[in-house]
């Protein structure tokens, strides 16, 4: 049941580690040309997927199907593909271009070939001029681009990148990530990355892997996964997210502490335990006399630049603050003050409804 337009197809994948399950019957689909991130938190398996598309790591079962051919059996050697390793592991002993033409010169071509790829590649990273030095001479940001041309050298179908820009200070990930995202562009080379910030997934991916305990909990285009997570933990690992307790009382509302939310709950049955999941800048605030009003007092207020965050106690959250974002850019934002007490209103447009695991 292979997909017609997949370029990586992975049917029910499984990864034993003596009896711990790393990945628990992955089945995923992968166009050609697409940029896809696997996000999740630390250990949920997003590095021991990628390992197995390398052939670094052999499955337990399931089928890895690349450009219509099976390739789980293959040995790494056999398989198409060029990798960059969270640390650079770049060879320290040899130079930048000696680094890039490292597999092209084990592919046996001739040098003059190889002078030319390499200049190439290094111009496409922007590091012409760095050629002669060593690895220890470079930034780390310089570094992770001569991983990139390296594992692009020898013109792979597929590029496995696992977490390229952790170790660069923020500054510098944010830049290269853009790079990234052009060269992806320029050559259309079908991507892989490996994330656990939800922030570089969201602004590169074409497509999302959320993973959780080594099973895929939901994909889709980054605005998709954002506004429709399929349940609490995508919500809450993507973005910032208030969650509200609940019980359906009827189609169209959610009693809430004593107060009610309207919402549409149809598909719950009455009584029904459920969470309801608000976006912080979706919280409005100062709206009187609309539906789904309720009341909160300011405890802390956070200045982040282009906007401030806004920590609400109130009493249909009473475990922690509801959380509102609001641009600076309202003037409204300037004068709120810790103990102010503020209306604020839930749309319902803009709010997820999640039935409760007990
Ligand atoms: N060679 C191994 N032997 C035993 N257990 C392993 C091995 N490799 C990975 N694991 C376990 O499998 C799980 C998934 O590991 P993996 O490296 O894929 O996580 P990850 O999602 O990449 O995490 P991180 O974000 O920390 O890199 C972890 O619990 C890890 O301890
Ligand atoms: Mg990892």
């Amino acid at each position: 049941m292979e997909n017609v337009n997949s370029y990586l197809s992975i049917r029910n994948l499984n990864k034993y580690f003596g009896k711990f399950l790393a990945l628990d019957d992955v089945s995923i689909d992968i166009s050609p040309g697409e940029f896809v991130c696997f996000l999740g938190p630390s250990g949920c398996g997003k590095t021991t997927l990628l390992r197995c598309i390398a052939g670094l790591e052999v499955q337990s079962s399931g089928t890895i199907i690349q450009n219509s051919e099976i390739i789980s059996d293959l040995p790494t050697s056999q398989r198409d593909f060029g990798i960059v390793f969270q640390s650079y592991a770049l060879f320290p002993n040899l130079s930048c271009f000696h680094n890039i033409a490292y597999g092209l010169e084990n592919l046996g071509w001739e040098k003059q070939d190889v002078t030319k790829r390499v200049d190439e590649l290094l111009s496409l990273v922007g590091l012409s001029d760095h050629s002669a030095k060593y690895p220890s001479q470079l930034s780390g940001g310089e570094q992770q681009r001569i991983a990139l041309a390296r594992a692009i050298a020898t013109s792979p179908n597929l590029l496995l990148l696992d977490e390229p820009l952790s170790a660069l200070d923020a500054k510098v990930r944010v830049h290269l990530r853009q790079e990234l995202k052009n060269f992806h562009r320029r050559l259309g080379l079908t991507t892989v990355m490996v994330t656990h910030d939800q922030e570089e997934a969201l602004s590169i991916a074409d497509r999302i892997f959320v993973m959780d305990s080594g099973k895929i909990m939901q994909s889709g285009t980054p605005e998709d996964i954002y506004a429709n997570s399929s349940n609490p933990f995508v919500a809450n690992f993507i973005g910032m997210t208030n969650f509200i307790e609940g019980q359906v009382l009827d189609e169209d509302s959610i009693k809430v502490d004593n107060q009610q939310i309207a919402i549409n709950s149809h598909s719950y049955k009455k009584g029904t335990k459920v969470i309801i999941a608000a976006r912080p800048e979706y919280v409005q605030l100062a709206e009187k006399n609309s539906s789904n009003t309720f009341v909160g007092r300011v405890v802390d207020v956070e200045f982040l630049g282009s906007f401030l965050r806004i920590h609400l106690e109130t009493s249909i959250m009473p475990d922690q603050p509801l959380i509102a974002d609001k641009p600076m850019i309202d003037n409204f934002s300037k004068s709120v003050a810790i103990g102010d007490n503020l209306n604020f209103t839930l749309s319902p447009n803009h709010l997820n409804v999640y039935e409760c695991d007990n």
